[in-house]
């Protein structure tokens, strides 16, 4: 089976001024599909930073990425963006809800895109809040939420596009142990019944306990394991 991600000698900088400080300085790494890969390292390492470039919302500086068979610095913006939709799904550390729409209409946004017909995107939405304890919040809005049921909101929302892979950042880090331990719950049994990958970064141990596969981000640079 083709694999999920083929990565090799990532680099990406952020612009200072006028230099360039390096985060990622030659990051490779392999995934295969239906894994699920826990990612941590300090505050500040670039977890974050890797997560958006695994999510193809930017290209890196230096290496390259194969995203299922495919090398992504060849693709154009019309492949790039049907493949955030269908084969990606993003839980941002900030979360990116929209204010405006209900926690059951930010959860089915993409739905329609992805070709889903209304009830369908309904059922799908209602079903997905519901597995993460919101079915009665469906209602709300971000801002009537919590901040634990608006991280769940978009946890659900990148949930029911059931993509290749999940990319979550922090995915439980405004959760009580309860509720991560239904989130991590809800991630494997997804992963075994529809074969969808998981790659999250977490601060959170417990979560780490979960994880079948561990790298540490140190000094710009990716190792298997558990860093010591
Ligand atoms: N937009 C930006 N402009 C400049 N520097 C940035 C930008 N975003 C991140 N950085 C820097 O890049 C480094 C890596 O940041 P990143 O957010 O990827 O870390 P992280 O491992 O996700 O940290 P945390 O655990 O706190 O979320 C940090 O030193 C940060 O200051
Ligand atoms: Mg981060």
């Amino acid at each position: 089976m083709t694999e999920l991600y083929k990565i090799s000698s990532l680099g990406y900088g952020y612009d200072w001024g006028k230099t360039k400080v390096p985060v990622l300085k030659g990051v490779t790494l392999s995934v295969p599909q239906n894994s699920f890969v826990c990612l941590v390292g300090p505050s500040g390492s670039g977890k974050t930073t890797l997560l958006n470039l695994l999510g193809l919302l930017d290209q890196p500086h230096a290496g390259k990425i194969e995203f299922l068979g495919r090398d992504v610095s060849a693709l154009g913006e019309n492949d790039l963006q049907s493949m955030r939709l269908a084969d990606l799904g993003f839980v941002f550390q900030a979360f990116y809800l929209i204010p405006t729409l209900s926690a059951l209409e930010n959860t089915t946004y993409f739905l329609g895109p992805l070709g889903l017909s209304k009830k369908e995107a309904l059922a799908r939405g209602e079903e997905t809040l519901a597995k993460l304890g919101l079915f009665e919040h469906r209602h709300k809005r971000p801002g009537e939420l919590s901040g634990g049921q608006r991280q769940r909101v978009a946890i659900a929302r990148a949930l029911a596009k059931r993509p290749k892979v999940i990319l979550a950042d922090e995915p439980t880090a405004n959760l009580d142990r309860a509720t991560s331990e239904t989130i991590i719950g809800v991630f494997k049994d997804l992963q075994k019944k529809e074969g969808v990958s998981f790659i999250f970064s977490t601060h959170d141990t417990h979560l780490v306990s979960y994880a079948e596969t561990l790298f540490t981000l140190r000094d710009g640079l990716l190792e298997k394991g558990a860093s010591t």
